[in-house]
């Protein structure tokens, strides 16, 4: 992995006050240049001391793996965060977003938005005049996508070329995980069942952006998709809040969970990735869970280095 040049710093600094709401609110270079950065934080090689800044949590929906690596990235480089749970504000009694969002910024340094529609992101990133960054919506989540090309990176020398296969759902996940890997030159294959796919507009972005020739591709056929990739990565076929959509997805998924049939035709070398939290047996067999290929781990703890990268960039701490 890179060390961090000049270069590299001068493209981190200019991440300074800017808003992440999607993977295409960065270019090419300031990806590459958060995951050195969050890679040289995860081997200890840089310490950045934030000195007290505030990070504030609105999270309308559950988390484990965000909510946590947020505070501890923040702790970790000196800073705070305060849990603004919703019902426990006055936004759960009905204070318009806008109001809450300008308050805010007069008392925290950074925000991070976790809800259901990404207009109502938008709207905190519009309103605040501090950072915003997305910490899930129903259309991205950009953060998970940096933390998961961290640890492709992590496995393989050089991201350029090699190619992710994500079978299931075009949600969000799979929305940041194409825009992302297009800018790191990752050809990114998708597999979900008909009428199951991401939206073609996501698709065209993505390619629209790709770098090194890397090609977005989707299909209905899990098999064409995993075809010597170089990764394998799954997400829940059911997202937060469609719930009542269960039983049908259950039905529609068939034949598209992510087991050891389709690891036999990636690479050899192919890793097993799941932004959890997972539902085995469905989206995944336990046994990939488990199995040495799988990075699910990793991706997890990477959570931490690349939310601590970018908070740092973010806040000018660089
Ligand atoms: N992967 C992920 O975002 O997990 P949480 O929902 O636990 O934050
Ligand atoms: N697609 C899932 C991701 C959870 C981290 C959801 O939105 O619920």
């Amino acid at each position: 992995m890179a060390e961090i040049t000049h270069g590299v710093a001068a493209v981190l600094s200019d991440l300074k006050n800017r808003d992440f709401l999607s993977s295409s609110d960065l270019n090419s270079e300031e990806t590459k240049a958060l995951l050195a950065l969050a890679f040289q934080l995860k081997q200890g090689h840089r310490r950045i001391d934030l000195g007290n800044r505030v990070l504030g949590l609105i999270f309308t929906k559950a988390s484990t793996r965000t909510r946590v690596s947020f505070q501890v990235a923040m702790t970790r480089l000196g800073g705070q965060t305060v849990d603004l749970n919703p019902q426990l504000t006055q936004l759960g009694r009905g204070e318009p977003l806008e109001d809450t969002a300008r308050v805010l910024s007069r008392f925290c340094d950074v925000l991070a938005v976790r809800t259901y529609a990404h207009k109502e992101l938008e709207s905190y990133a519009y309103w605040a005049s501090i950072p915003v960054l997305n910490a899930l919506t129903d259309f991205e989540h950009p953060c998970q996508a940096l933390a998961d090309y961290l640890t492709m990176r992590e496995v393989f020398d050089d991201l350029e070329g090699r190619t992710l296969a994500y079978i299931g759902d075009g949600n969000n996940v799979a929305n940041s995980l194409m825009i992302c890997g297009a800018l790191l030159g990752v050809n990114v294959r998708v597999a979900s069942p008909k009428g199951f796919e991401p939206m073609p507009e996501v698709i065209k972005k993505a390619n629209a952006l790709s770098i090194a020739g890397a090609t977005i591709e989707v299909t209905n056929d899990p098999i064409k998709a995993v075809n010597g990739a170089d990764a394998l990565y799954t997400d829940v076929w059911a997202s937060m809040g469609q719930e009542q959509e269960q039983a049908h997805r259950q039905k529609a998924f068939s034949g598209f969970c992510l087991n050891e049939d389709l690891l036999g035709n990636a690479s050899p070398e192919a890793i097993v990735m799941h932004c959890l939290p997972a539902h085995r047996g469905e989206e995944i067999s336990a046994e990939l869970i488990g199995c040495t290929a799988s990075r699910i781990f990793d991706q997890a703890e990477n959570r931490l280095h690349a939310q601590q990268a970018l908070l740092a960039a973010v806040l000018g701490g660089l």
